[in-house]
């Protein structure tokens, strides 16, 4: 235990300061929301919680999928975790995968309408939780992508992200202090610092993202007290055949992985699913996101149009806006208020608020904060 101790300890020595800088929002929104009580013992003993059975997951969620050429273990995920929050990876090193997907908004974006990507140029879309992502056959909107490695390998050289050439990365994690051994830790002694090895170390720390312990899983598993009146009402609208949600939201992840128009405005700028299957009749059409979390992933819909579940809520009560394409389940439900009120309440119930907290003090270890004395002093959860 110890010597685990000691090894982890001397890779948060090095860890560059770049980090911190980086985390200090991170650090503020973990601060929003909600504290935990993060003593120092508590957090020692979660960092050397090290035999973990990645293939456990929460009751209830299906089988977790693995690719057989990217097998989970340790090294590769506490690699990855680093290397999503590594700046140094993009052409000038000011963004990482982090900077967009922010792990105290359950890895969505930082609550902005519209991203900044490299060089401060807005991206079209809105960034998805990597939640759960483990389960999902097709990735991106329009499920234009189909491995979350194809999607990390992507990202050091799109113009948008991290504008880089690949050959430039590897050069930089070689000459890096730490990077080229835990590689080597990771993926076997010949392993050196590859975009291919980056990507699955990334890959195999976002499949370890699995949450499904929300109060709405704990009420499911036979806690009646998890949930109150308003959430156990809006649950009941959820899933009834009145308001229809469950029929795209459906299954443990509330999302059936399919593409629908929901009619969340009169003109689509961005086509969606029509770019992955050039069939005019997927224009518009977007892929069922899962709910999970979603208190805490605005703003919403694919564009980020949506700042808040009221106003998502307003929307599929009016039926979605005129569009030729809209989802035939799309049609004005008269809820009322109190109704609206209910659904809210009861999407917010899926929030897992102890996975959030326990993956923001991932990072926040990493970084190298585990010593209360270190802790900024607004921090003070106690
Ligand atoms: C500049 C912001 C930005 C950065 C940096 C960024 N992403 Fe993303 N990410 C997005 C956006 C926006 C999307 C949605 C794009 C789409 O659907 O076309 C996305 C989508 C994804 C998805 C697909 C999720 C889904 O629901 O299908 C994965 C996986 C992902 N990103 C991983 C990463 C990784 C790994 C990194 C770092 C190597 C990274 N991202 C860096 C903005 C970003
Ligand atoms: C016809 C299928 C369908 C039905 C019915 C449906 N949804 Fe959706 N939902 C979607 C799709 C598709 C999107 C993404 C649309 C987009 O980005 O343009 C979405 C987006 C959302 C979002 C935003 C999530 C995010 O991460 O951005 C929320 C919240 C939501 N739906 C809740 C509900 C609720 C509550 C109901 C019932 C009142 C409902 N949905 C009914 C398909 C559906």
């Amino acid at each position: 235990m110890n010597t685990i101790l000691i090894k982890i300890r001397s890779h948060l020595l090095h860890f560059p300061l770049l980090l911190f800088q980086l985390l200090f929002p991170l650090l503020l929104t973990s601060y929003f929301i909600g504290c935990g009580d993060y003593r120092k013992d508590k957090i020692t003993e979660e960092i050397i919680t090290e035999e973990k059975d990645y293939s456990q997951v929460p009751e209830g969620l299906p089988a977790l999928p693995v690719p057989e050429y990217n097998p989970i273990t340790k090294e590769s995920v506490d690699l990855g975790r680093r290397l999503f929050a590594e700046k140094i990876m993009s052409v000038d090193s000011s963004l990482a995968c982090i900077s967009c997907h922010d792990p105290g908004r359950a890895f969505s974006s930082s609550g902005m309408r519209v991203v900044l990507g490299y060089n401060k140029e807005p991206l079209n879309r809105n960034v998805p939780t990597l939640i759960n992502k483990a389960f999902f056959p097709e990735y991106l909107w329009g499920g234009g992508a189909f491995s979350i490695e194809g999607i990390a390998h992507d990202v050091l050289s799109l113009p948008n992200e991290f504008n880089n050439d690949t050959l430039e990365v590897e050069r930089r994690l070689s000459s890096h202090p730490d990077y080229p051994g835990l590689f080597t830790k990771a993926f076997g002694d010949d392993a050196r610092p590859s975009a291919h090895f980056i990507s699955y170390a990334i890959s195999s720390f976002i499949r370890t993202l699995i949450s499904g312990d929300s109060r709405y899983d704990k009420y499911i598993r036979g806690d009646s007290s998890a949930l109150n009146d308003s959430e156990i009402s809006g649950m009941k609208l959820f899933f009834s055949h009145k308001v229809n949600c469950s029929k795209c939201h459906s299954g443990p992840l509330f999302t059936d992985f399919a593409y629908h128009n929901t009619g969340t405005t009169t003109h689509y700028f961005d086509r969606g699913r029509f770019y992955v299957t050039n069939n005019p009749y997927d224009r518009g059409k977007f892929r069922t996101p899962s709910l999970r979390n979603c208190g805490i992933t605005g703003p919403y819909m694919h564009d980020g149009e949506k700042a808040t579940l009221e106003i998502v809520l307003d929307n599929y009560n009016r039926g979605g806006r005129l569009f030729i394409h809209k989802d035939t389940l799309m049609k004005p439900l008269g809820l009322d208020k109190q109704e609206i009120k209910d659904i809210v309440a009861f999407l917010h119930s899926l929030t897992d608020e102890e996975f959030i907290e326990r993956n923001v003090m991932d990072f926040i270890n990493m970084a190298g904060q585990e010593a209360e004395t270190r802790r900024p002093s607004w921090y003070s959860c106690r």
